[in-house]
C-alpha cells in the first residue's frame, strides 16, 4: 500500500512538473560575427512555435522579443500544428504582435509543407491561413533568395522548404550533394547569408552550400535531453538526433539548432527548456 501511494506521488510530481515544464521558456544568445557585415544587429528567431501560447495572448514571449530589440524576426516553420486547427488563430494572433515589433520573414517546416496537399484534412484551411499571414505583412519565403536589410545591412536571405520524403519517419533520407544548388541560387561572395531550413539534420549541406548562418528547428531539442549525451529522439522518430541542439560550425560557418517553442504529440520536455533564440550580429575586420 505505501509502494502504492509512493508511486501515485512520484507520478502526480512528474505531471505537475511537467506541466509547469512546458509553460517555460528561456532565452539562448548566440553572437555572430563577420567581415561581410558592416554594423551590428539583432535577430529573435522564434521556431516550432506550435500554436503555443506563453502567457495570455503570447504575452511573456513578445515581451521577450521586444527586449531583443531585434531589426529581423525569423521563423525556421512549424509555427503551427497541421492536424490542430486551432493553432492557427492562436499563430495568427502572435504573428499579428510580432510584425509590429520588426519584419517577420517565415519559411515553412514540416506542418506547413504537408498541408499544401489538397488532400489533407486541413487544406482549404491552410490556405485561408496562409492568406491572412500574408495580409498581416509576414514576408513568407519558399525556397527562394532575397535581399534584405539587416539593421544598416544589406544581406542575403533564403528559405528552404524540403519536400516530404525529407521528413520520413524513423530515418534521414540522404540529400543528394547537388540538392542545394539545384533548389538555390548560390551565395553571393560579398553579401552575408542567412538560410532558413527547419531540419537539421542536413546542416552540413546547408554549410557546404554556403550558408554563413542556418537557423533550424524541428527537433525540439529531442524531448529528452540526457546531460552530457544530448538528446534522445527527434519528433521523426530518429534516435539521438546528430544535429539537436546549439552552434554547430562547419569551416567557419554556423548552424544554429533551436530546441522550438512548442511540442506537439508528446508533449514532453526533460532537461530540454523551450528556447527563443537571441542572435547578435556583429561586424568583423578582415
Ligand atoms: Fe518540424
Amino acid at each position: 500500500m505505501t509502494i502504492l501511494i509512493i508511486i501515485l506521488f512520484v507520478i502526480l510530481g512528474y505531471i505537475l512538473w511537467q506541466k509547469w515544464e512546458l509553460s517555460q521558456f528561456e532565452v539562448t544568445s548566440f553572437e555572430i560575427s563577420s567581415c561581410k557585415l558592416k554594423k551590428p544587429a539583432a535577430a529573435a528567431v522564434i521556431a516550432d512555435l506550435h500554436g503555443f501560447s506563453y502567457g495570455k495572448s503570447n504575452q511573456r514571449l513578445l515581451a521577450q522579443v521586444r527586449r531583443i530589440n531585434p531589426q529581423i524576426i525569423l521563423i525556421p516553420g512549424d509555427i503551427i500544428v497541421s492536424k490542430y486547427e486551432e493553432t492557427y488563430p492562436a499563430a495568427l494572433r502572435t504573428l499579428e504582435e510580432l510584425v509590429k515589433i520588426a519584419p517577420v520573414y517565415y519559411s515553412y517546416g514540416n506542418h506547413e509543407s504537408r498541408l499544401r496537399d489538397p488532400e489533407k484534412i486541413n487544406h482549404l484551411l491552410f490556405l485561408e491561413y496562409m492568406e491572412q499571414v500574408q495580409a498581416l505583412g509576414v514576408y513568407v519565403l519558399e525556397t527562394e533568395s532575397r535581399q534584405i536589410s539587416l539593421g544598416e545591412n544589406q544581406i542575403m536571405l533564403s528559405g528552404l522548404e524540403l519536400e516530404l520524403d525529407y521528413y520520413e519517419k524513423g530515418r534521414i533520407v540522404p540529400m543528394e550533394p547537388s540538392y542545394m544548388k539545384e533548389h538555390l541560387p548560390e551565395p553571393r561572395k560579398d553579401m552575408f547569408q542567412i538560410l532558413l531550413a527547419h531540419n537539421p539534420a542536413y546542416a552540413k549541406n546547408y554549410a557546404e552550400w554556403g550558408a554563413d548562418v542556418t537557423f533550424c528547428g524541428h527537433n525540439h531539442g529531442g524531448l529528452i535531453r540526457i546531460p552530457g549525451v544530448g538528446s534522445v529522439i527527434s519528433p521523426q522518430l530518429t534516435l539521438f538526433p546528430r544535429y539537436d541542439a546549439g552552434d554547430i560550425t562547419f569551416g567557419g560557418r554556423h548552424v544554429i539548432v533551436s530546441r522550438g517553442l512548442g511540442t506537439h504529440t508528446f508533449h514532453v520536455r526533460i532537461f530540454n527548456r523551450a528556447e527563443l533564440l537571441e542572435i547578435k550580429f556583429l561586424p568583423e575586420n578582415s
